[in-house]
């Protein structure tokens, strides 16, 4: 598929075939380049190589065509004008925040932060001299006190990871261009397939690739995506001369997830759904969080920013660590693990796993009790699923 034709398809057909770079042995399944570096056929082709005056590839920290055919394919799905992908979802996130910041800047983030994020913005940015403040990223009111002169950048992850909670991705944008600063969004949760922060106003999205785009739980990665201006001025030398580049091999991979990212995540999330009902009503459940249904309490911004629900489900079991843990050791099927978005369904306990560094006070600030499990559906047969499930809470 032609770059300059890579939007006109429909997002299903995007994602098979977009990006591709076909070598001269017109291979049906993208070629795996495991190389370094490329010669060229003169030093002077070499040269303009790299004066930037003849398109090609240079050396693979900065590129390499299987990554570049993964990069293709997210911007062309997301309908981003550009992409460049890392070697993890952090290096992701940190890439975008700290190509934006010089010392003397301030980030306004949400607290209900993925853990590594919230060490990002709460650590590691002040140590550079960049001020952060953290914000109820449900109460627009905080995000707009929170701005100050030198603010550069908002952050957010919606849902957010564990809580599910649903954020205003549109209003966010709005506070943040009104104060001269951007948008970031970490859209793990809501999936490249139900949820795009660029058309809502966004000026950057980023992935854990680790999570369904890979969805098979055999890589590690991450991507950036925006506007060419924002890319080159804030993402592009920072990754080239610094280096979480992405391997090729983990782009092959994810170039390959990509092409059954639909059909999974779809059938993760109706997975996902009927869970949500089987358990809601259940006698040892006393709070379930499902971003789908009527009853969650952003529901009306979820339905205007979400193009489905999602393939995560938060419940509480009533009785705390002890009763969860009880719950998930009784489980047979399901794994514990602290991932998502895989094949395998999988169960996490937030307080002792990804949220474990935050105080219990602020664990409670965000509902992440100690009775909290966050589940994810994989592509197993639901009523398997349930029944394990329901088997798990007569143990606990
Ligand atoms: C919301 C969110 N953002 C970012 C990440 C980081 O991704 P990775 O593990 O690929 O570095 C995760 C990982 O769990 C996540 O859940």
């Amino acid at each position: 598929m032609p770059a300059s034709e890579k939007h006109r398809y429909r997002p299903e057909t995007r994602l098979v075939h977009a990006g591709q770079l076909r070598s001269q042995f017109g291979e049906t399944s993208e070629a795996l380049f495991l190389t370094q570096g490329f010669v060229y056929d003169t030093a002077e082709q070499c040269a303009a190589r790299f004066k930037g005056e003849e398109p090609g590839f240079v050396y693979a920290r900065f590129s390499n065509p299987t990554v570049a055919m993964f990069e293709g394919r997210m911007a062309a799905f997301e309908s981003a004008e550009a992409a460049r992908a890392t070697a993890s979802g952090m290096a992701a996130v940190t890439a975008s925040l700290m190509g934006q910041v010089r010392a003397g800047d301030h980030v306004v983030a949400a607290r209900q932060l993925f853990g590594s994020c919230r060490w990002v913005v709460e650590e590691l940015l002040p140590r550079f001299g960049v001020a952060s403040t953290l914000v109820d990223g449900l109460d627009l009111a905080q995000w707009r006190q929170a701005v100050r002169p030198n603010t550069k950048t908002f952050f957010l992850e919606s849902p957010t990871n564990p809580t599910l909670d649903i954020i205003d991705i549109a209003a966010v944008a709005r506070i943040a261009h009104d104060a001269g600063a951007t948008l970031v969004v970490d859209n793990v949760f809501a999936t490249p397939l139900w949820q795009s922060p660029l058309a809502l106003g966004a000026d950057c999205v980023v992935y854990s690739a680790t999570k369904h785009i890979d969805g098979q739980g055999r890589c590690l990665g991450g991507v950036i995506l925006g506007s060419e201006e924002f890319i080159q001025k804030h993402v592009h030398m920072l990754l080239r001369q610094t280096g979480p580049s992405m391997s090729p091999f983990n782009a092959w991979l994810l170039l390959k997830g990509l092409e059954t990212l639909h059909l999974r995540v779809r059938r993760q999330t109706d997975t996902a759904a009927a869970v949500s009902v089987a358990l809601v009503e259940h006698p040892k459940i006393t709070r379930l969080v499902y971003p789908g249904r009527p009853d969650h309490p952003q529901a009306a911004i979820a339905g205007r920013q979400m193009r489905g629900g999602s393939t995560l489900v938060a419940f509480e079991i009533q009785g705390g660590k002890a009763a969860a843990f009880r719950f998930l050791n009784a489980l047979e099927l399901i794994g514990i693990t602290n991932n998502l978005g895989d094949a395998k369904s999988l169960i996490t306990h937030p307080a002792t796993t990804t949220h474990q560094r935050l105080t219990p006070e602020q664990r409670a600030e965000l509902g992440i009790s100690d009775g909290l499990v966050r589940f994810s559906a994989g592509l197993e047969h639901p009523d398997d699923l349930v029944e394990d499930l329901l088997g798990a809470l007569d143990a606990a």
